[in-house]
């Protein structure tokens, strides 16, 4: 199949407060010059938030990775789970197509979608709220014929209880997931043969299904505020990070801000920032190799040409305020400057030095 970018892209993205966040204290779980490592868990975050991969999700990620936009692109076209396309504002369904569930009556679910949502694959319906498509066996062959719907699996389906299911889901409910015959797992649907004794000690749901339904998120869009961000491999930096991640919490708390805006400043190096001095231009001899600054990507560095900062020599001599005021006006890059102590690194490179990491770049071994 062939995997093509959408002919219709929104004009940019930016993870949600609480998902930079999350976002960023996944890069630090790999070692120092090897963050492309987290290209996939934050493609997936992306698609978590939108529902879809567009390309200035994909390069967003990119530019948070110092990656060239093409490696980003490889992976995000390579796997099949990343949606290239927009999906349904509810839900998008995926019937798996394979022996068991074929067997079992996947076709027949295949004709609910396109009867119900759209004739073809990956094709919106009209309301724009389902999408669907068939995939491969998703693992739960002993409960086919069955349809992963959001984050969660619907098992032991027919066509008739598909159909209620999206019925339901439209009149914004989420039905329970797991088997729908009522079958408590993937036991004999005429009952247990053995480890009966066991049969008096169940919960109401299975594991998985009680799991489902206590989380919730069946179909929600993920903001990155549904659970503690936890960076126990940070050891003492932990705490950086779960502070960075309270503040969307708080926001949440607060009256209903466009979920998408920036945070406002909150701490009180913030309040007292102060906007350093800025070029029009680069002066004479061009614009320093910014992308040497571990942390800076083309992305970030065309931003900061936009803002008037060019050379090595005008971030070495930031203060304590002005780099408050950088890390906080960088859209879509807030904090990198603290995080990766660029006027450390700016004021080693305007001497003429080198750090470990613009070694690497100037060997070409930084992507
Ligand atoms: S064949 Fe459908 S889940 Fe395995």
């Amino acid at each position: 199949m062939l995997r093509r970018l959408h002919s219709e892209q929104p004009e940019s993205f930016a993870f949600t407060p609480a998902n930079q966040a999350w976002a960023e204290a996944q890069m630090t779980k790999y070692p120092e010059g090897r963050q492309a490592s987290a290209i996939i868990p934050l493609l997936w975050r992306a698609q978590e938030q939108e529902g879809w991969l567009s390309k200035p999700a994909i390069e967003y990620v990119a530019d948070m990775l110092g990656m060239p936009y093409i490696r980003a692109l490889e992976v995000a076209t390579f796997y099949f789970m990343f949606q290239l396309q927009p999906v349904g504002s509810v839900a998008h369904i995926q019937v798996c197509g394979t022996t068991s569930c074929m067997i079992c009556g996947a076709e027949d679910l295949i004709g609910v979608c396109k009867e119900k949502i759209a004739p073809n694959p990956h094709q919106l319906s009209e309301d724009g709220k389902f999408s669907w498509e068939e995939v491969e066996c998703l693992g739960a062959c002993a409960n086919a014929p069955m349809a992963q719907i959001g984050k969660d699996y619907y098992e032991d389906l027919t066509a008739e209880r598909l159909g209620e299911i999206i019925d339901e889901l439209a009149a914004g409910k989420v039905p329970t997931p797991g088997p729908q015959n009522g079958r408590y797992a993937s036991e004999p649907l005429a009952g247990l043969t053995a480890l009966k004794e066991f049969e008096s000690g169940r919960t109401q749901f299975n594991a998985s299904v009680e799991a489902a339904t206590r989380i919730g998120d069946t179909v929600k869009r993920i903001d990155g505020t549904e659970v503690p961000l936890v960076t126990p491999w940070l050891g003492k930096g932990a705490k950086t990070a779960a502070k960075t991640a309270a503040k969307p919490a708080a926001e949440k708390a607060a009256p209903k801000a466009a979920p998408r805006a920036e945070a406002k400043p909150a701490d009180a190096a913030a309040e007292t920032a102060t906007k350093p001095a800025l070029l029009s231009a680069a002066r004479e001899g061009g614009p320093d190799d910014l992308k040497r600054i571990k942390g800076v990507g083309p992305k970030l560095e065309a931003l900061l040409h936009e803002m008037g900062i060019f050379h090595f020599d005008q971030i070495a001599a930031w203060t304590e305020a002005e780099v408050a005021w950088a890390d906080e006006n960088l859209v879509g890059f807030k904090g990198r400057v603290s995080r990766d102590d660029w006027v450390a690194q700016a004021k080693l490179l305007a001497a003429g030095g080198e750090t470990e990491f613009s070694k690497r770049v100037d060997k070409g071994d930084v992507y």
